[in-house]
């Protein structure tokens, strides 16, 4: 019995008139696959076309020509990427040694072509390479994420027996058993920090962070983790002003990536401050509303501030020794924040103190 062809579902953006009909050409002659492939096209003439042709599904591969009426360059890819993370993308391009193009193969694209150059052999044979080697690349990504997300298990079961030999619910413990039990706990809360960290950069970098928006009302939100601060910064005697206001200002976020936020500043500006104060306030100003903390704190050099927003960047060590910190916090907030489509902005002065903002906008 002969296999069934199966069909390949090829969206071409695409609006120079000659190309499109160039491109159908190469499709339409026969070709080596022909027994067991058919294509079928959607042609769609700019960006907007191609994101409404993509939601309504079914696609296999996109073949993409950077330079559109309603978006240009880089851009029109990362669109399309972000969007779309898990579709392979092939890109068209005048020339070989076109910058812009091999610029998109580092950003996630798999392959690209040049348009004058191309036979139907080299079109297909690049359409099934793409697609392939998406789903191997779409594999190993899985993998990655749920072997990270298997670490929590076992790190949850050290933390809760740790934690009921120190209330000593199994009997009674020695002072040296305790400070052992205490490390023990201690590590595993890291640890679990850490694996929460690494796999929300797996995930930004997969271009596979997805949010969950929702009306979100800030001031509430701000106000709710700012208390849940309230005992460990009077701890370590500092003191905790708020200025959020009383009514509420909806934004649309994913109140559980946003409180990460808020809670991450919050953190570093307890773990960089050894005197003084921390202040957390909400305002409006214009389509956004912003969120601030500021510190007293030991602040940050000139020269590391414009660094601090990147991946495994430590310019100090953490107040609480035990709790070394990754150098990912800031790093997870900024592509959080720039997600939502907002900004996150820092202003310090050494032995002074910070200030870190960000904005979300409004519903
Ligand atoms: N409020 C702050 N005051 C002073 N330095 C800060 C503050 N927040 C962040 N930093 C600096 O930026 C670095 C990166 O912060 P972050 O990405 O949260 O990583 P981590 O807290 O794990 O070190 C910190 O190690 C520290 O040097
Ligand atoms: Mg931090």
């Amino acid at each position: 019995m002969q296999n069934p062809i199966r069909n390949i579902h090829v969206l071409l953006v695409e609006d120079s008139p000659a190309d499109i009909c160039f491109i159908e050409k190469a499709f339409s002659k026969p070709n080596s696959y022909s027994h067991t492939y058919s294509f079928s096209i959607t042609i769609a003439r700019t960006l907007e076309e191609a994101v409404k042709a993509l939601e309504e599904n079914g696609i296999d591969v996109v073949l993409l020509d950077l330079s559109l009426s309603d978006s240009a360059g880089i851009e029109t890819f990362r669109k399309i990427h972000n969007q779309f993370p898990e579709l392979p993308v092939v890109v068209l391009t005048a020339a070989l040694d076109d910058s812009l193009a091999t610029g998109t193969l580092k950003e996630g694209a798999q392959s690209y072509i040049v348009k004058k150059d191309v036979t139907p052999a080299c079109l297909i044979r690049t359409i099934f390479d793409s697609i392939e080697r998406n789903k191997l690349k779409i594999e190993a990504e899985d993998l990655t994420i749920m072997g990270v997300h298997e670490l929590k298990s076992p790190l949850a079961v050290i933390k809760e027996s740790s934690l009921q030999l120190l209330e000593g619910l199994h009997g009674e413990i020695s002072p040296i058993q305790r400070k052992m039990i205490q490390m023990t706990f201690d590590c595993a809360q890291r640890l679990e920090k850490l694996v929460g960290d690494l796999l929300a950069v797996a995930k930004i970098e997969m271009g596979r962070m997805t949010l969950s928006l929702s009306d979100v009302d800030i001031s509430e939100l701000a106000g709710k983790i700012a208390e849940e601060f309230r005992p460990i910064i009077s701890k370590n005697k500092l003191a905790l002003k708020e200025s959020i206001p009383e009514n509420k200002i909806l934004v649309k976020a994913d109140a559980e990536r946003i409180s990460q936020v808020i809670a991450n500043l919050l953190h570093n500006a307890l773990n960089f401050t050894n005197g003084g104060f921390i202040e957390i306030k909400v305002y409006e100003k214009d389509k956004f509303a912003v969120v601030s903390v500021t510190d007293t704190g030991i602040g940050i050099a000139q020269s590391d501030l414009a660094k601090v927003f990147g991946k495994f960047q430590q310019f100090s060590t953490h107040k609480d020794r035990c709790e070394k910190g990754s150098g990912l916090g800031l790093y997870i907030c900024k592509n959080i924040v720039e997600l939502h489509g907002g900004q996150i902005s820092v202003e310090s002065i050494p032995f002074k103190g910070s200030a870190f903002k960000f904005t979300v906008p409004k519903a």
